[in-house]
């Protein structure tokens, strides 16, 4: 089953898209409460919205989607809820791989996924496998992830490398360090959309965003709608990007 096509809105210009969009889909636990819901219930309506905006990146042709799922410190909240995320995690890979692989979307995963429940590992491992030729969307789901923490292990593989003669230590530059990030030769994210209110970082993808547009709502996730991803397209097309240099 193909996706149904949405409209994309005339007032995006085509030309100037962002390659690579980073969302962190934040809000889903006061949008449960604000509706008299569990918490659980609003990570479940966050998923949903996922899949809209999954959607809507495929018709506009968007190279990557990076979504931060669950963070290297989201293992401080209650058991009952991590391993309710652990089980939509599941669910939502089982469920939605093949609509994926049918729309061509390749899925990669950020982080220390290994350390995850086995259950969740040969899934991951399975979704990865099974849409690793498509040549569409690159969907990067970003699991048990922390920006300092990612850059710490580049440092140490790095270093093992250099130990091993693989390398030299002059030979490190910002494009090889690059090389040993889970991004590894993925573009850095053009526009960064967090939700919910919160402006902040939390430990998303810091080497990489370190020109990359930020755009904040104060839209909780689950109310995200494509609209909203239209907005803040809209917003990143005014914006003028130097990286340092001068106006043109
Ligand atoms: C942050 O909201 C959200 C999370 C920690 C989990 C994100 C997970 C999903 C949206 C589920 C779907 C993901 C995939 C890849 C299927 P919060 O709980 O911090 O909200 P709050 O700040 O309002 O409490």
């Amino acid at each position: 089953m193909e996706y149904k096509k949405v409209t994309i809105a005339s007032e995006i210009n085509a030309q100037n898209l962002p390659k690579h969009i980073a969302i962190i889909m934040d809000g889903n636990g006061r949008w449960a409460k604000k509706k008299g819901l569990p918490r659980i219930a609003g990570h479940w309506a966050g998923a949903e919205a996922l899949r809209d905006i999954v959607r809507t990146c495929c018709d506009l042709n968007i190279q990557v989607l990076s979504v931060f799922a669950f963070s290297s410190e989201n293992w401080k909240r209650p058991a009952q809820e991590v391993n309710a995320i652990m089980n939509l995690l599941l669910y939502y890979l089982k469920k939605e791989v093949d609509l994926l692989h049918e729309n061509n979307v390749k899925i990669n995963v950020l982080g220390a996924w290994e350390e995850l429940p086995q259950r969740i590992v040969e899934q991951i491992k399975y979704s990865l496998k099974q849409t690793k030729n498509n040549t569409g969307l690159v969907l990067n789901i970003v699991l048990n992830y922390g920006g300092r923490q990612e850059i710490l292990s580049a440092c140490k593989k790095i270093c093992a490398d250099v130990l091993e003669g693989k390398i030299s230590q002059d030979d490190i530059s910002e494009e090889i360090f690059k090389n040993y990030l889970y991004t590894q030769n993925l573009p850095d994210p053009d526009l960064l959309i967090r939700p919910s209110g919160e402006i902040r970082i939390s430990n998303f993808l810091l080497w990489q965003i370190a020109y990359t547009e930020l755009w904040f709502t104060n839209i909780y996730w689950p109310e995200f709608k494509p609209e909203n991803l239209m907005e803040a397209i809209r917003d990143f097309q005014k914006r003028e990007r130097r990286f340092g240099g001068l106006k043109k």
